[in-house]
């Protein structure tokens, strides 16, 4: 009797050389002069979708967006249930001077990974949904139904897809949701996942003197704009880090004990990755919370980046004409990301110095946060496919990422869902040497075949 498992196992080579593949492009949504890549992305996925036995792949493409990749597999039948699953392939920039040993698009194998920017976020995701079906579509087809849902704009914020989703409600009916992306904080132990933080992006400008001035000349005269800048800033959390803003918190959904004692497991892996991963001398942050509470359950205010005057070699004596910082708030459920950037314009604007002139503008990037249903029938296969994939009983996990479309699937569709991460978080998503775990890839694929599996039994 042919088996999908055995025929996973078989081509373990041929799945990781597509994987690779695919790791050769460079589908980076953040940069305009990347659309080419991602659009190139966009067809390998279709090419392989077709030659898997997908019997629809289609691209969805409006001018000047980028593509969102559609493919369906519904010969399971009319009584079978129907999964949606969701990941992304576009990535975000690297360059070999961020501080990569190797060319981040000439992915290189060492040690039983592959580093290659998207390794982990999230092109094995796409590879081993894909190389799942195809496991199972050789050997007499899958006993589910399946709509593939492939993103090539996550890293950019998630424009179009909104639209997508409200607009093709018929099209991603479904019984079930997967959204395959994240990662679990150890690499033999699987986490059900079931919240992600949301998001709100801003940016926030001081102008001081029209022009850059001689420091000589007016240095102690004229409020030095980086100052008002950091003076600002520095009234946004206290010394235990939580953030002082009115309103800040009004929203947010606390831990309940139940709760709590459901994600206690998940602490020691989540200590023990701090310390392999993040080099920092010791954790930080609101000490009523424990580390993977701070992460997963708690909203933060984080700046991302900070410049103005002269940084270049040598010396300018400068009193610069602006500064602006970078700013984002991660989000928890119930809080919304409007209310959240007004309580906060709010706090600027009474805390602003009436020397410069302060203004905070909102990107475009939001989200809210999501929370899942830790008894659905798809939690259920999740914890089955897990527990077969990786040999290993799956614990829960809130993650402290954000997926747009999540909150959007929850909103418009009204289907369970969850969340199929198979990469380990210390894998570099976002920073320099990113890579995926071979073995993780190889259970992925396994892991998925299972779901599909066992999703029909429940
Ligand atoms: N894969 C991540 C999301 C993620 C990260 C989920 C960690 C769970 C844990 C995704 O590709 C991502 O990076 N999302 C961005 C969204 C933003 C650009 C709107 C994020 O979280 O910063
Ligand atoms: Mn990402």
């Amino acid at each position: 009797m042919p088996n999908a498992h055995d025929y996973a196992k078989a081509h373990a080579d041929d799945f990781k050389a597509q994987l690779i593949d695919l790791l050769k492009i460079p589908s980076i949504s953040t940069l305009s002069t990347h659309a080419k890549d991602v659009e190139r992305a966009a067809a390998w996925i279709i090419d392989d979708m077709t030659r898997i036995g997908m019997t629809r792949a289609e691209i969805f493409q409006k001018a000047d967006f980028l593509p969102l990749v559609y493919g369906e597999w519904l010969g399971a039948g009319e009584d079978a249930p129907t999964v949606l699953v969701y990941c992304h392939f576009d990535v975000q920039p690297a360059e070999i001077s961020d501080g990569w040993d190797t060319d981040p698009f000439m992915p290189t194998e060492k040690d039983g990974k592959i580093y290659a920017r998207g390794a982990v976020d999230s092109k094995s995701h796409v590879v081993a949904h894909l190389k799942a079906i195809e496991s199972l579509l050789a050997n007499g087809g899958a006993p589910c139904n399946i709509k593939l849902l492939f993103e090539g704009e996550e890293e950019s914020g998630s424009e179009h897809i909104f639209e997508f989703v409200a607009e093709n409600q018929a099209l991603l009916k479904a019984d079930a949701i997967v959204v395959s992306d994240g990662s679990m904080p150890a690499v033999d132990q699987p986490t059900l996942v079931y919240g992600l933080r949301g998001i709100v992006t801003m940016q926030l400008t001081v102008q001081g003197p029209a022009r850059d001035l001689h420091s000589g000349h007016y240095g102690g005269n004229v409020h030095n704009p980086i100052q008002a800048l950091v003076e600002i800033l520095a009234t946004l959390h206290d010394e235990n880090g939580t953030v002082t803003v009115d309103g800040f918190y009004d929203d947010v959904l606390e831990l309940t004990q139940e709760e709590r004692q459901t994600l206690t497991p998940i602490a020691p892996f989540m200590e023990q990755e701090w310390w392999d991963v993040t080099g920092a001398k010791m954790a930080w942050g609101e000490s009523e919370f424990l580390l993977h509470e701070r992460t997963g359950v708690r909203p933060t205010m984080e700046f991302n980046g900070i410049a103005g005057g002269f940084y270049g070699d040598g010396f300018k004596t400068v009193l610069p004409a602006k500064a602006t910082a970078k700013v984002s708030c991660r989000l928890v459920p119930n809080q919304d990301p409007q209310q959240i950037y007004k309580v906060i314009r709010e706090h600027i604007q009474r805390v602003a110095p009436q020397t410069v002139t302060v203004t905070l503008d909102e990107l475009e990037m939001g989200a809210r946060g999501v929370l899942l249903d830790r008894d659905s029938a798809p939690m259920k296969a999740a914890y089955d496919a897990y527990l077969r994939g990786w040999g290993v009983v799956p614990i829960f996990s809130r993650e402290g990422g954000s997926i747009p479309v999540a909150e959007a699937f929850q909103r418009e569709l009204n289907t369970p869902m969850v969340l199929l991460p198979f990469g380990y978080k210390g894998g570099g998503a976002h920073g320099p040497n990113e890579h995926v775990y071979v073995e993780m890839f190889n259970k992925g694929v396994q892991t998925a075949i299972h779901f599909y599996e066992v999703l029909p039994t429940l």
